[in-house]
């Protein structure tokens, strides 16, 4: 079942997102050649406790982290460890889900750490054109669908491929919520979008084919050829005007506004 939220649901996730985003521009600057992933996953938890917000990664089916970190061909779920330092050229993709006051919020962007190779950085600035596409169909009246059609079609269009394996969520106060999020498929199909919605939309595209591979660890998925992988998310309010994007601080509503 998709729950609709009211206003006052919305304004709390907004409220997570926006430290989520704040979040985000802080890292930036630490994804830099030398860097554990488990250093950065640190960072992170201090920032959530100085919050005020809860991890929602960890204790999730044994998950023991507060983020994902997961680098060139690895497409999520990746691992913090102390013994991974990242490297000149790595693209890093960081995904963190954190609630505040019980609600929640999703997000993840892909960082270059130093000089990348061209196909790498063209690939991660295609993964934020193609999200925004997504985001762009979250619209009252459109389909579910609408949006999966929209994120498949800009990821090829780049000449890039979408995976198939891992979806986008309804999200509120739980981390995963109804409906399945497609990054693939048709337009036109599915449940009817509507105003209070709330969904993490979360294209992974690669440079080359769009199967993955679980690594021993259980949790880690690479690409199964090898190729370079990016994952970017946000969460995002259906409104009956344009869509709301929690995690970059909209839907904050001033109290004196
Ligand atoms: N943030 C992830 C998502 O976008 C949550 C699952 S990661 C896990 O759905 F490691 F906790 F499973
Ligand atoms: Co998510």
């Amino acid at each position: 079942m998709i729950t609709i939220k009211n206003k006052a649901t919305i304004r709390k996730m907004a409220q997570a997102g926006s430290l989520l985003d704040k979040l985000f521009k802080e890292l930036t600057l630490r994804v830099q050649p030398g860097v554990t992933t488990a250093e950065l996953d640190a960072f992170i938890a201090q920032r959530l406790a100085e919050g005020k917000m809860l991890s929602r990664t960890k204790g999730y089916k044994g998950y023991q982290h507060v983020s994902c970190i997961s680098i060139n061909d690895e497409v999520v779920h990746g691992i913090p460890r102390a013994d991974r330092f990242l490297r000149d050229g790595d693209l890093v993709s960081i995904d963190v889900c954190a609630s505040l006051n019980g609600y929640c919020a999703d997000m993840a962007r892909t960082f270059c750490v130093g000089n990348v190779i061209s196909l790498a950085r063209q690939l991660n600035d295609a993964a934020q054109q193609v999200l925004d596409k997504g985001i762009e169909q979250a619209r009252e009246g459109n389909h579910l669908s609408d949006i999966s059609a929209a994120i498949q079609q800009e990821a090829e269009k780049h000449g890039f491929a979408v995976v198939r394996d891992f979806a986008g969520h309804g999200i509120g106060k739980n981390m995963h919520e109804d409906p399945e999020v497609l990054n693939y498929g048709v337009p036109g199909k599915g449940p009817i979008l509507r105003a209070g919605m709330t969904l993490a939309i979360e294209p992974m595209i690669t440079t080359g084919s769009y199967e993955v591979v679980i690594e021993r660890d259980g949790w880690t998925a690479s690409t199964a050829d090898g190729s370079l992988a990016v994952h970017v998310e946000d969460t995002v309010a259906i409104t009956d005007g344009q869509p709301l994007i929690l995690t970059r601080g909209m839907g904050i509503v001033r109290e004196d506004a």
